[in-house]
């Protein structure tokens, strides 16, 4: 099939990617012209593991390519996929500006039938509004369908799961909408939801809502650990067997980030209570997971005593392992509270250090894990990259001027840490 993908971030280039793998002859339009160009070159412009090898295969076989020009590929297509950003607006609601711009684009150039396909994570109601919008604009007589695709890729793990999908959710309104997504979709092997419109707009933002409400729920409990001394590790082994809980999401850490649960949350909230129907859990969520990271930096203190001249070595800035991405990464507010109490920061991440110096500011980036500890008083850990199980802690501790070892993601334990001569602390877990 012949596919259109609007917007070639990290959903538009991993969808566009995978239907070429899948065999669909795919072209990916993106505003940004920087962005199509290291595209063009063969480059991607992030990290995720495995993207860059297939695009290169799939641009070989002719199935992949890479336009600005909208225009060119509309009338090409039997299926156009919006995956355009749906950024946070002050008052917590999704800004709609790309996605309505893109509907207007689409109606401009439409002239015979096509499915417009909504991936980019939007509030209920959105797919009839990008339906009126692209009606009143197209040309008189001219068949579309509207639907909705929620895509559930993680970061990281974007091509398995990509491929792989625990299920595909459509929300169609036609019975030809319907037949081009069984079409589309044919090669992968995963339960498919059809619903209507609606209802698939919400089981995105339910679903990354519940997600994010067990995260701060744990963290929530986890508190509750460090005030008695009790450990969030065995707490949460012992709800997660159940299989009503499940063992996922019910790590303590400091905090949600990334481009997707902030966001979603705060939308899913903000709909609810444009729709009358506040859903105060949200606000919550969202309350517990802001006062997470202020609360990581309060012990943090509270062990130091004064952060004032401290030079604090911190592994670990993307939001989540194996990607760049540094959207509402809890890095971020963390790193500016040390760095407000007096702190000097030194900072190492695998990849996502070129877009963390976009942010933060007077940070010495360091490209190996050990630089972090030149100096140091501390050792603050805020991303779980699976090369920091391997360090050699005894090298890096020679080079420390103090020994304390502050895990945000509860990586190591506290045992082993103490052992190694760290005066460790964790999120929820008594210090050793
Ligand atoms: N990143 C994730 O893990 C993830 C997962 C599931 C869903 N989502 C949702 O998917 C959507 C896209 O997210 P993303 O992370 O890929 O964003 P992104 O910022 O990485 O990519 C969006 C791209 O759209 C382009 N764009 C904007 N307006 C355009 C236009 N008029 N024409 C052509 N291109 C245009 C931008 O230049 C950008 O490259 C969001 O709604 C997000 O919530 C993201």
């Amino acid at each position: 099939m012949k596919i259109g993908i609007i917007g070639s971030g990290y959903v538009g280039l991993v969808t566009g990617t995978c239907l070429a793998h899948l065999g669909h002859t795919v072209t990916c339009v993106d505003q940004d012209p920087t962005k199509i160009r290291t595209l063009k070159k063969g480059k991607i412009p992030f990290y995720e593991p495995g993207l860059m090898e297939m695009v290169l295969e799939c641009v070989a076989a002719k199935r992949l390519s890479f336009t600005t020009e909208i225009s060119k590929i509309v009338n090409r297509c039997e299926v156009l996929f919006i995956c355009v950003n749906t950024p946070p607006m002050p008052d917590g609601g999704a800004d709609l500006t790309f996605v309505e711009k893109v509907a207007r684009q689409i109606a401009t150039h439409l002239r015979g039938y096509c499915l417009v396909v909504e991936k980019s994570t939007v509030p209920v109601e959105t797919g009839e509004w990008v339906r009126q919008t692209i009606k009143r604009n197209v040309r008189k007589g001219v068949q579309f369908d509207v639907a909705s695709n929620p895509e559930f890729l993680r970061e990281g793990s974007a091509i398995r799961d990509f491929l792989q999908p625990d299920r595909i959710v459509i929300g169609v309104s036609s019975d030809r909408a319907e037949k081009l997504f069984r079409k589309l979709y044919s090669p992968l092997k995963a339960p498919m939801i059809v619903t209507d419109i609606k209802s698939a707009e919400l089981i995105k933002h339910a679903a990354n809502s519940f997600l994010a409400t067990k995260i701060s729920f744990t963290n929530a409990v986890s508190r509750i650990c460090d005030a008695v001394g009790a450990d969030i590790e065995k707490v949460a082994l012992g709800m997660g067997l159940d299989p009503r809980i499940g063992k996922q999401f019910l790590k303590a850490g400091v905090g949600f980030g990334g481009s997707c649960f902030p966001k979603d949350v705060s939308a899913f909230l903000h709909i609810s209570e444009k729709l009358g129907t506040r859903f105060e859990l949200l606000a919550d969520v969202l309350k517990i997971n802001d006062a997470q990271a202020k609360y990581f930096v309060e012990g943090i203190k509270n062990s130091m005593k004064t952060l004032r001249g401290k030079t604090i070595g911190v592994l670990g800035l993307a939001f989540k392992p194996d990607t760049d991405d540094m959207r509402s990464a809890p890095s971020i507010p963390i790193i500016q509270m040390l760095q407000k109490e007096g702190a000097r920061i030194l900072a190492y991440d695998p990849q996502a250090a070129a877009k963390a110096a976009e942010t933060l500011r007077d940070v010495s980036y360091v490209s190996a894990p050990y630089a972090v500890a030149q100096g140091a008083h501390a050792i603050v850990v805020l991303t779980e990259w699976s090369e920091f199980l391997n360090l050699d802690w005894a090298r890096l501790k020679k080079s420390m001027k103090d020994r304390f070892f502050f895990d945000g993601r509860n990586m190591f334990q506290p045992e082993e840490m103490k052992t190694l001569g760290f005066r460790y602390s964790s999120i929820g877990r008594p210090s050793a």
